[in-house]
């Protein structure tokens, strides 16, 4: 049987069932780099403040060096009866070194280790998700210029309601995603504290310096209180909300572009590479991938829900549940990373069909509003041209033509006011270019929006 790092005080040894069942080295072997810097800055700062020689650390920084290479060309052997990355490592290094690896857990508890190295990790996560996000972000104002003068419906309640410039779509998603990576940026406030040195929950009676492991491991500062620090995952679940979020905008938009991609409206082409047939009708094109993308975020929501309900039950200090927050995060974080490696050429690699797109555009009288805004600026009062222009829908739906169709006479039916110059907003090309407000769809503001976001995402 082997000996436990903790097993002073057992007469028995340990079901190997419980083994099993407690082991998180079948997951938490992610963690080994961040372990191993952990490990190196703290034996750093214990050799700093005396506690051991520096010869010792300097044993200590080498050995973990080496058994980071075991690690990571998969020589070392993983044993349930070791429970975890940060015993396999530390026994290890006691293997290698003897009585000086005994010293390097001085000061020290798997409660704040666990805790370093799970915000090291989701710090360089964070860093991973962003350049992601950015490279998402380039995609869309990419097919801003490829899709240049392109007037698409714009919706609500999925029924047409004005005309917009396509390149207001693409950039209503780079603003989506900013959002998220603004959210990614102040959770990397909260993750980037160091919990190093509060040890088991109480702190220590040794003469430690915190700062310093702190600045070894770029943390921007220190957990002030050791019992809060010990059961705070908060980060956790911030982290696994802004991917959930992410997720979320992701799905939306696959499913946009699985309904674009229909038949019945045919506005987009996706490329071979990303789409997928069918077993037995071999006509089908199906857009799998979009579909998993809208799929996949269920995974990483649940990952959000299953850390919320982890912790909500929990006392003060570190429990042993939240070894289990690991297995939500890391799923959620690989979910996510995989649908935004595949989403940038997704997008960059479809093609919206103009004609298609153009063959039913004057439909669903998307300049009515255009024409009610021209009564509001002859002075008709807001809700009595709504009334007019309703009217005036009504008429042209009950000839089977559209708004530019009616004579000026019918026009005129309705409304004194309304002269020649209407035909300057009617027809959707022309209810686009009345759009004026900042950030409406229309050709300008779009165009501005568009070399803002070109200046933003310039490397
Ligand atoms: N494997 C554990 C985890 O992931 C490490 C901490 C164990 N601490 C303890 N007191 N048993 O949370």
């Amino acid at each position: 049987m082997a000996a436990k790092a903790w097993g002073g005080r057992f007469q028995q040894g340990t079901d190997p069932r419980v083994e099993t069942f407690t082991e998180s080295i079948s997951f938490d072997v992610r963690l080994a780099d961040m372990d191993i810097r952990g490990s190196q800055a703290h034996a750093q700062m214990l050799a700093n403040v005396g506690l051991i020689s520096q010869e010792e650390c300097d044993q200590i920084a080498e050995g973990l060096s080496k058994i980071g290479v075991e690690i990571a060309t998969g020589k070392m052997e993983f044993r349930a009866d070791l429970e975890d990355i940060h015993m396999h490592i530390e026994s290890a290094l006691i293997e290698c070194l003897g009585d000086v690896g005994r010293k390097l857990h001085t000061a020290r508890s798997r409660n704040d280790q666990v805790s370093t190295d799970l915000r090291l990790f989701v710090r360089s996560a964070i860093d991973q998700v962003d350049t992601l996000l950015t490279n998402v972000q380039k995609s869309f104002v990419h097919r801003c210029d490829l899709d240049e003068g392109v007037i698409v419906p714009g919706y609500t309640h999925l029924q047409r309601a004005m005309p917009v410039m396509l390149g207001h779509y693409w950039l209503a998603y780079c603003e989506k995603f900013d959002r998220d990576r603004q959210r990614l940026a102040d959770c990397r406030k909260r993750v980037n504290i160091s919990p190093l040195g509060t040890a088991a929950m109480a702190g220590t009676s040794l003469p430690i310096d915190r700062e310093q492991t702190a600045d070894l491991l770029e943390f921007e500062g220190i957990a002030a209180n050791s019992l809060d620090v010990s059961s705070d995952r908060d980060y956790l679940a911030e982290f696994a909300f802004a991917l959930s979020l992410i997720a979320v905008h992701l799905s939306s938009w696959a499913e946009e572009w699985i309904i674009w991609f229909s038949t019945e409206f045919g506005y987009l082409k996706l490329p071979d590479a990303y789409t997928t047939g069918s077993s037995i009708m071999p006509q089908k094109r199906n857009p799998d991938v979009l579909e998993l993308i809208r799929g996949k975020s269920a995974r990483v929501v649940a990952g959000l829900q299953q850390l919320l309900v982890l912790l909500k039950g929990l006392p003060m200090a570190y429990n042993r549940d939240l070894q289990e927050d690991k297995i939500a995060v890391f799923d959620a974080l690989d979910t996510v990373v995989a649908c935004l490696e595949l989403t940038p050429d997704i997008v960059a690699g479809a093609t919206i069909d103009r004609d298609r797109i153009n063959a039913r555009l004057q439909e669903g009288f998307l300049d009515a509003t255009a024409l009610m805004e021209y009564l509001i600026k002859k002075s008709v009062p807001m809700r009595s041209a709504h009334g007019i222009v309703g009217r005036l829908v009504a008429l042209a739906d009950s000839k089977n033509s559209r708004l530019d169709e009616l004579s000026l006479n019918d026009l005129r039916s309705e409304c004194e006011q309304i002269e020649e110059d209407v035909l300057n907003v009617l027809g959707v090309e022309n209810a686009v270019k009345v759009l004026q407000s900042y950030g409406s769809g229309g050709r300008e503001p779009v165009a501005r929006q568009l070399a803002m976001w070109k200046e933003r995402l310039a490397d």
